[in-house]
């Protein structure tokens, strides 16, 4: 990345900050694929299409703007509409963990809520506990922070939350089938995540955006219900922040997320957000909000599970066919993710990701999902975005690729 331009008059133009000098090059490669003719993408974590339920929205949507044109159209609260502020506290209210309208901000996507926190939270050089490989989106909302990370290993067999999260700002965790690994965090280590949080007061982020692609058995409670039971408050004011999203429930291009935390903390946010888009798109949110009170996202969540589920087990047994000689993975039980690591370390997945270019198939690399980029042995493989047939397709590709990346040594 170039630090200086030079303008058309020859001035040089003012060097960009320091942050942007980090950005990865294979990240950028991946995303410009779908332009690409022929090209198979599986390294993106991209819903179908054809689950976006057009009809269904466009209708609530020409509905809510001739009903409330003002709330659409125009400007509205920075932490959201009340109505669906109200409307998530009481989806999210269960047993122990009770909330208000003032533990919800409705943010612009789940993306906007880890950049808020971020920005609340984050200063220069402060450390993160994160749980890795990790989310790429969030190392990148944090990157202009330039954070230290610390590994918090919360499958490893000595997990001990409290020494893992001593002296980090915040702890982040995706426990639902995370991105990129795919893997659910066992109940036990979610009570010991939410001791970790209880006993040391640093700050946990749970990032849920795939709890309704559950493909085997039903999901263990989540990290901040397990907490809200060990508060003596009636109404929720732990160090816990859960961030949830539409985007894998309904449709991403809503862009629209939701955190819910105690109430001094999304007022910290709110601040955060105004400087940041001033309020989330009023007809967004009156479409959630609409999709939730008429049962829209139960009624299209069995449809999506059973193809994804399908595509799932197409996807690996395809890869037990042709990719079983190099790689290692388990079949994930819900979200969007196969994680293969290379049986041998030395096989470099960034030069692999050149020979699937050639191929034309397209795969993420695990460097991407390493603060550092040094993580270079695995792939994530995405199995919702396309048919079975070219799944099945994209994994032969990947084949011919491997092998010619091991055949030149
Ligand atoms: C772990 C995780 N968190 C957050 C998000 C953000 O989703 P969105 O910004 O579309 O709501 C994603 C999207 O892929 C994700 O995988």
């Amino acid at each position: 990345m170039p630090q200086q331009k030079k303008k058309p008059n020859g001035v040089t133009a003012a060097p960009l900050a320091n942050w942007m000098l980090e950005t990865n090059e294979v990240t950028r490669l991946f995303l410009a694929a779908n332009q690409i003719p022929d090209l198979i993408n599986i390294a993106g974590g991209l819903p179908d299409p054809s689950t976006f339920l057009d009809k269904e929205i466009s209708e609530i949507s020409a509905r809510m703007i001739r009903k409330h044109p003002k709330q659409t159209m125009g400007y509205g609260p920075i932490e959201g509409l009340p109505a669906l502020r109200d409307c998530i506290a009481k989806r999210y209210s269960k047993g122990s963990l009770q909330l208000t309208s003032e533990n919800v901000l409705i943010t612009t996507s789940g993306m906007q809520g880890l950049d808020l926190i971020g920005k609340v939270l984050l200063d220069p050089g402060d450390l993160i506990a994160g749980q890795f490989p990790t989310y790429l989106g969030a190392l990148d909302a944090w990157r202009p922070r330039q954070p230290r990370y610390r590994n918090m290993d919360v499958h490893g067999a000595d997990f001990d939350a409290v020494t893992e999260m001593q002296g980090a700002k915040f702890a982040y965790t995706v426990p639902n089938f995370s991105n990129p690994t795919g893997q659910l965090v066992k109940v036990s280590r979610r009570k010991e995540l939410a001791n970790g949080t209880l006993k040391t007061g640093t700050w946990l982020l749970e990032d849920d955006p795939y709890n309704t692609l559950n493909y085997d058995s039903p999901l263990p409670p989540s990290v901040i219900e397990i907490l809200a039971e060990k508060l003596p408050e009636e109404t929720y004011s732990g160090t816990c922040l859960y961030l949830g999203t539409v985007s894998k429930q309904l449709a991403p291009g809503l862009r629209l997320g939701w955190v819910i935390a105690s109430k001094e903390m999304i007022r910290s946010l709110t601040l955060a957000k105004q400087g940041s888009d001033m309020c989330t798109s009023g007809i967004t949110q009156l479409i959630t909000l609409e999709a939730l009170k008429s049962g829209l996202i139960e009624k299209l969540q069995p449809q999506v599970v059973d193809l994804y589920r399908r595509r799932r087990d197409v996807l690996c047994a395809s890869m037990k066919e042709y990719l079983s000689d190099w790689f290692d993975w388990k079949t994930p039980e819900g979200g969007m993710f196969v994680w293969a690591k290379a049986r041998d370390k030395r096989l470099d997945t960034d030069r692999l990701l050149m020979f699937a270019m050639e191929e034309k198939v397209c795969i993420s690399p695990s460097s991407v999902f390493d603060a550092q980029g040094e993580h270079r042995s695995a792939i994530r493989l995405n199995f919702t975005l396309n048919c079975e047939d070219k799944l099945i397709q994209a994994i032969r590709r990947l084949a011919r690729a491997t092998k010619r990346l091991v055949d030149e040594g």
